[in-house]
């Protein structure tokens, strides 16, 4: 299950910009590889890649453990990325924040979604903004907005 052709193929893929005595700086990619594919990583996933690589799954729950962007907590369709730092709480993103559980809650879909509060990430212009799943960002975020969201999303 795990080791599908499409996780298979990118870590092929991975392998060949990485020097191969240098396992641990491969970990990073592989662990993103998997996220893409089942949105979260769990210590079997770790344990998988531990395998592959040969090398510790310590090592690997660790690196795992230190970026945040490694869903570990819970199997969520929506994990959502909002910067909990000063130049966005200027432009509103807590109440942003609480806007957005409040509608999670109201429509009963507290399951469909994780809420991460991140540090900058760069994006100060742009706020209050989420990104979802890694991969889409949304900017300016209004009450408006997020209804039209989680509308979308569900
Ligand atoms: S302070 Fe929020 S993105 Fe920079």
């Amino acid at each position: 299950m795990f080791l599908n052709k499409y996780i298979y193929k990118n870590i092929k893929k991975e392998f060949k910009k990485f020097p191969l005595e240098n396992k641990r700086s491969i970990i990073l990619y592989i662990l993103r590889i998997f996220e893409k594919k089942y949105n979260f990583i769990n210590n079997k996933i770790l344990k998988k890649i531990s395998k592959v690589l040969k090398i510790s799954f310590i090592q690997v729950k660790e690196i795992s453990n230190f970026y945040k962007m490694c869903n570990l907590k819970k199997k969520v369709k929506y994990k959502i990325f909002i910067c909990n730092s000063i130049s966005c709480y200027l432009n509103n993103s807590l109440k942003v924040i609480n806007f957005l559980k409040k509608e999670i809650f109201k429509k009963k879909k507290k399951k469909l979604f994780y809420i991460h509060k991140s540090s900058c990430m760069g994006l100060c212009s742009f706020s209050p903004f989420f990104l979802i799943n890694n991969k889409k960002l949304f900017f300016y975020m209004n009450k408006k907005k997020i209804k039209f969201l989680i509308k979308k999303l569900i």
